[in-house]
């Protein structure tokens, strides 16, 4: 069992795709497209503000991508609708596996940290209303080297934030470029595969494991 694991949160712990239910209210079948095209934005918009050095807040990066995809989509979603949609990314549900596989991984004497994009502060809060906080020894956050993943100096923080050397420290995530980022930086790495269509870029680099669930992770660390 290894001492150290680092979670991603969003679209691992966390399922940002539930704000596809409030999306079909104004945009019906087309919401799920909505939706993957708003999280691409913010994410590429997380990859620019980290190479350009301009760093803001994850949120501004959500919002703006959310501003971006109205635009871009002609979608009818007003100032109002606009918010409810960011204060439903605040409350997103975890996944059904999370709880039961964090308890187990915890039970097994594994240190579990968070290790996000948000903000500390968004992240706890996320974290708390989900069920999901009080197993962590601590969340981690891009901000204290305001840069976003997958530099590789925010998996350098987490190391220093966890004491722990690459070799025995994980990131756990459903984000391919993720993955990929904390195995460029040295750690070991497990991509949870959440949907079938998910595609590991094909960079040559291979997680440690692949699991389609993080129960299926916990339960095979836990042999
Ligand atoms: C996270 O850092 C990448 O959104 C993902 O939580």
């Amino acid at each position: 069992m290894p001492a150290t694991l680092a979670f991603d949160v969003y679209g691992t712990l966390i399922d940002p795709s539930d704000v596809v239910r409030q999306l079909r209210q104004w945009l019906g079948p087309k919401a799920e497209d909505f939706y993957r095209h708003w999280r691409d934005k913010q994410l590429e918009y997380s990859f620019r503000r980290g190479l350009m050095g301009a760093y803001v807040d994850f949120s501004q990066c959500t919002r703006e991508a959310l501003a971006y995809t109205c635009a871009a989509e002609q979608a009818p979603l007003d100032a109002q609708a606009q918010q409810q949609l960011l204060d439903a990314w605040a409350h997103l549900p975890a996944f059904a596996d999370s709880a039961a596989a964090l308890t187990l991984l915890r039970a097994q004497g594994a240190r579990l940290y968070a290790f996000s994009n948000g903000s500390r502060s968004a992240v706890r809060a996320l974290l708390a209303q989900a069920g999901l906080l009080d197993v962590f020894h601590e969340v981690i956050s891009v901000e204290d080297v305001r840069s976003f993943k997958p530099a590789p100096a925010v998996y350098q923080h987490l190391l220093s934030c966890t004491q722990s050397p690459p070799a025995e420290t994980w990131l756990i995530s459903s984000n391919p470029f993720d993955v990929l980022g904390a195995a460029h930086a040295g750690l070991r790495c497990a991509w949870i595969k959440r949907s079938a269509n998910s595609v590991l870029d094909p960079w040559g680099i291979e997680p440690d494991l692949q699991t389609a669930s993080l129960l299926e992770l916990a339960e095979r660390l836990a042999r």
